[in-house]
């Protein structure tokens, strides 16, 4: 009977914190996204510089790889929320609209699709080791088309993101749920922090070879 209540008390409060998370809209939705991106933005800068000299520093890319993960997940999961929304023609998201038709039907397609592909092969490669053959083609090949989509997106998108993050810090500018945002975005950091950490002995097959 406890444990019922237990978790029927965490259930109660999960619901609370997503509904008070989606209380902001639209316009929440927007500000989630830019802010991942923004924090994305930064991780994939140095992980880029880390590539240019991947064999002596190989151990940062694999690292910064793994920390990227759950704020990449976030990311595509306030996008999906935003699609599902649109979709079921929720009236917010549909007058709202969707974004504009090369992004629509090319480019956020292509990049969801890359970025998979790089972070699936990308942890693929840490479980099989340096062996990693076809995965390894695989990684480099959704790298090239990932790194096409990407470079597209932020160019179209970039210009949006200070407007949409400072409007969140400056206390949410009359829209709800930005404390809980910036929160969520913290969050997303520590667990790839922590996946980051966890995962270092994986890396010691990849530092050998190199
Ligand atoms: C792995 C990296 C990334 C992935 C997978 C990703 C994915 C997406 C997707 C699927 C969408 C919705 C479709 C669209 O509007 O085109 C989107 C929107 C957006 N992204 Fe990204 N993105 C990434 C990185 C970034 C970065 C680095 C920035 C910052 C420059 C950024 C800024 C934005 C903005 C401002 C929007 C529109 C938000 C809105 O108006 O609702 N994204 N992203």
């Amino acid at each position: 009977m406890e444990t019922q209540e237990v978790s029927g008390r965490s259930a109660l409060r999960r619901g609370v914190l997503a509904s008070h998370l989606l209380s902001g809209g639209t316009k929440g939705n927007a500000r989630l996204t830019a802010t991942t991106g923004l924090v994305l933005l930064v991780l994939l800068a140095v992980e880029g510089v880390t590539i240019l000299a991947i064999r002596p520093l190989l151990s940062l890319p694999v690292f910064i790889g793994l920390l990227l993960i759950p704020p990449v997940v976030l990311k595509l999961a306030a996008t999906g929320y935003r699609f599902v929304r649109y979709y079921v023609r929720d009236v917010d998201y549909v007058k709202k609209g969707p974004p504009i038709l090369l992004m629509r039907m090319l480019v956020a397609p292509g990049l969801v699709a890359a970025t998979v592909g790089v972070f699936a092969t990308g942890v693929a490669l840490l479980v099989i080791g340096p062996a990693g053959g076809i995965v390894l083609g695989l990684h480099k090949a959704s790298f090239i088309v990932w790194l096409g989509a990407f470079a597209i997106h932020v160019l179209v998108y970039a210009a949006r993101v200070p407007g949409l993050v400072v409007a969140d810090w400056s206390h949410g500018g009359g829209t709800p749920g930005a404390r809980l945002r910036v929160g969520v975005v913290a969050l997303s950091l520590v667990l790839g922090l922590t996946l980051a950490v966890a995962a270092l002995p994986a890396d010691g097959p990849w530092l050998h070879r190199a």
